[in-house]
């Protein structure tokens, strides 16, 4: 399983791209807002620290604008993920961009049947919105078990399921128990995925233990 970090945030993204195990990074246009940073400078910064995919979101919603934005964020660097919404305009987007060898995340999927839409359009990857699914009593794993399901019947179906809106470790778990391909994670969930309280009790006997053999390993 991948995992993507879901900040525009250059210091959580720094400080855990250190761990060596963050495989890419997702953004939309309320963390742009949030960090209040440029756009174009942060995603730029994130792209260079980052190896893998790095989305970044189109922000107009027809045709031939969102085609003019993906295609110049496409060339801020060789690892831009070109997000678009999952929409009639968004999805015609994503076949020409695809079909020009651009990666392209298809978001704001809450539906097996735009799943199959986004898949047929060549998308990289397609994120469904699992916490805003749950935030309406909906089981948004469900959802995540339907399209997994889907596309394995689809070998010629290239798209990764990359589950979004990850509100806590467990949606971490169940998507990984139902095999997606990525999970987003905001950085406060990434940092719990590390934590157990017996591995802290552990490790502080274990050193209190060692201390007490008055040795050094180094
Ligand atoms: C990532 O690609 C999505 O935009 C993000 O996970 C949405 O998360 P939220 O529902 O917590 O805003």
């Amino acid at each position: 399983m991948k995992f993507f970090v879901d900040t525009a945030e250059i210091d959580e993204i720094r400080e855990l791209e250190n761990t060596g195990l963050v495989d890419g990074v997702t953004t939309n246009p309320s963390l742009i807002n949030k960090s209040g940073r440029n756009f174009f400078e942060v995603v730029r910064e994130i792209s260079s620290l980052v190896d893998g995919p790095v989305s970044a979101e189109v922000a107009s919603t027809d045709f031939d604008t969102m085609l003019k934005e993906g295609q110049k964020l496409a060339e801020i660097a060789t690892n831009i993920a070109v997000k678009v919404p999952l929409t009639r305009a968004g999805l015609r987007t994503c076949k020409l961009l695809s079909d020009n060898g651009t990666m392209v995340n298809v978001t704001l999927c809450f539906s097996a049947n735009q799943a199959i839409l986004a898949a047929k359009a060549g998308a990289r990857f397609i994120s469904p919105f699992v916490g805003r699914l749950d935030d309406i009593a909906n089981d948004g794993m469900d959802l995540i078990s339907d399209i997994c399901d889907i596309y394995a019947n689809y070998p010629n179906f290239s798209t990764e399921v990359l589950v979004a809106s990850v509100r806590s470790p467990m949606h971490v778990v169940e998507a990984a128990k139902i095999g997606a391909d990525v999970a987003t994670v905001p950085p406060s969930v990434l940092h719990q995925m590390f934590s157990h309280p017996l591995t802290d009790k552990g490790l502080a006997d274990f050193t209190s233990d060692w201390e007490k053999t008055g040795q050094s390993i180094l």
